[in-house]
């Protein structure tokens, strides 16, 4: 029998190419940024699966040119870049990569909260530019961190590690999300549930966003929502751009109406170097680096292996987004 077509979109760790390569027929994209979405849609024609990054775009029309696609393994937590429904409708099962990049994620949201607080970029390019030149009782002063209070937004895997972060802190831990915690967890984090978004962002002197993105946390955060933040405020988002209003962030940062943000996503990837929030000196940007540990990234890669292999087995990947796609097991690798 024919071994099954695989298409890997950028050179992920070997050690997951070797156990893909060993099952399979499999082509990897060689370049450092994405396929083109006409080779992606071209090569999606004639594999049995596809081992996708998130700036793979799996839309309907691709979809519907891929006739053997049996699994798309996407290396990430989040998985907006795929029509989910349409794939699930063709009884394609969908992979992901949750878990082992939680804390890693966290860590990362934890140090732009930190970065953006005390200035550390700025402060940096201070020192750099010889603009130090003595100890400044007004240089360079920023926001504390430990006993302020952390909103967080979205309290789901990575929004609890990073409520144990700011409890090491010693900071207050408010959440708010669609539904309320267990008793349990909420006493373990010394959470307070907001059932109301207002209040929280009114009532927090950190914000930190956790939410994946859908179409009910599209531009979550607009206008209105950083009119809500206290005017000290420290922003924090390390989900995904689309949650918030690049627009109206930028307004509350270059007016004052929030102090700080730290941003590992924006609203497009990557953002245009003339994107005008490049001009500000308030706002940290990192390039969507919030899983990018060799450890974590390893593990990422053997799980999105690990998940393609199981699909195209016939059998449920073990990480598996959408089961519902899940029928008529063929077991032919
Ligand atoms: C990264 O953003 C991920 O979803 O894993």
């Amino acid at each position: 029998m024919p071994k099954p077509k695989i298409y890997v979109t950028r050179k992920i760790a070997q050690e997951a190419l070797d156990l893909i390569s060993e099952k399979t027929e499999m082509e990897v994209w060689g370049g450092e940024l994405p396929p083109p979405y006409e080779t992606l849609r071209e090569k999606a024609g004639t594999a049995d699966g596809l081992l996708t990054l998130l700036t793979d775009r799996i839309d309907i029309p691709l979809l519907e040119t891929a006739p053997r696609l049996k699994v798309i393994s996407n290396l990430a937590v989040g998985y907006d870049n795929i029509e989910v429904t349409e794939a699930t409708r063709r009884g394609i099962v969908i992979g992901n990569t949750p878990g082992v990049l939680t804390e890693t994620t966290a860590d990362l949201a934890f140090a732009l909260l930190m970065a953006a607080a005390r200035r550390i970029v700025e402060a940096d390019n201070y020192t750099r530019q010889g603009r130090w030149r003595t100890w400044g009782p007004q240089t360079l002063l920023g926001q504390d961190i430990h006993g302020a209070s952390l909103g967080i937004i979205g309290l789901g895997r990575i929004g609890v590690e990073m409520a144990r972060r700011g409890r090491g802190f010693g900071m207050p831990i408010l959440y708010y999300g669609p539904h309320r915690k267990s008793e349990a967890l909420e006493k373990d984090l010394g959470a307070e549930y907001l059932a109301d978004l207002k209040d929280l962002l009114s009532a927090s002197d950190f914000i930190s966003v956790h939410v994946p993105l859908t179409p009910s946390t599209e531009k979550l955060i607009g206008r209105a929502e950083f009119q809500l933040m206290k005017k000290t405020a420290v922003f924090i988002n390390t989900a995904r751009g689309g949650i918030v209003d690049q627009e109206a962030l930028y307004e509350a940062l270059s007016s004052g109406g929030i102090f700080a943000a730290g941003l590992d996503v924006t609203d497009v990837e990557p953002i245009p170097p003339d994107d005008p929030l490049l001009r500000l000196s308030n706002v940290i940007i990192t390039p969507h680096i919030a899983s990018a540990s060799f450890r974590t990234r390893k593990k990422m890669a053997l799980m999105a292996a690990e998940n393609l292999l199981a699909g195209l087995r016939g059998e449920l990947p073990p990480n598996c987004v959408n089961p519902e796609a899940f029928k008529n097991p063929t077991k032919d690798i």
